[in-house]
């Protein structure tokens, strides 16, 4: 009596739609808009090898900007084959004396690994604002935990090369001095806001192209 019923549930389990739809990937479709969970998914027919490689970190970024600094992406917008699996990564060149300004990653944390020349890098905890700084040299990695301000310097006599890895596909990217200098944001509110002298708001204001 037991047996049979046990065999028919077997078979239903096999065939139930749940036990058919394990998906090993989710490539990127990059034809569709994103969603707040990442890009649809591209027809599993449709993917090649093609889609989990990606060729655009192997050139050096262009550093030749007020900050002396370069960020290659192969983020989920770039690197269809990482949407969907919560990683992702960037290429960091920094000439010497270059920055990476303060800002945030408000979706995922950071592992920084450098690959040549020397970074001095920092983050500020948002509980208490301690400020955490290490001098990183070639092999030396350090962690920024999602959400909170950190930044890049090149400290060394050399050009400084990292990369970036992220627990997400999509770490988003506030770059601090860009959210108060690089708008409309009027002068007299980022004044009231900041404590900042206007004639320093408006320099900063001229410097990153920012109105008001
Ligand atoms: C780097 O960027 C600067 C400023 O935009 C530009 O003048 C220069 O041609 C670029 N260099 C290369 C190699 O693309």
């Amino acid at each position: 009596m037991y047996l049979p019923y046990f065999f028919l549930f077997s078979i239903l389990l096999a065939l139930s739609p749940s036990s058919a739809l394990v998906q090993d990937f989710c490539v990127a479709d990059l034809s569709l808009p994103p969603t707040p969970a990442g890009y649809p998914c591209k027809k599993p027919s449709k993917v090649t090898a093609d889609d989990f490689a990606f060729h655009g970190l192997a050139a050096k970024g262009n550093t030749s900007n007020i900050i002396s600094a370069a960020v290659t992406p192969a983020l989920d917008a770039q690197f269809p084959g990482v949407n969907g699996l919560g990683i992702s990564i960037l290429r960091i060149d920094l000439a010497v004396g270059g920055v990476i300004p303060l800002h945030t990653h408000p979706a995922g944390s950071e592992l920084v690994v450098v690959i040549e020349g020397t970074i001095l890098v920092g983050f500020i905890s948002s509980f208490d604002n301690v400020v955490y700084i290490k001098t990183l040299n070639k092999g030396d990695i350090m962690v920024f935990p999602q959400g909170l301000v950190h930044f890049q310097i090149n400290t060394g006599k050399t050009p400084a090369l990292a990369f970036a890895s992220f627990g997400t596909q999509n770490p988003g990217l506030q770059i601090i001095d860009f959210a108060l200098f690089k708008n409309d944001f009027p002068t007299e509110l980022v004044n009231k806001v900041t404590f900042l002298d206007v004639a320093q708001i408006k320099k900063l204001k001229g410097v990153l192209g920012g109105t008001n």
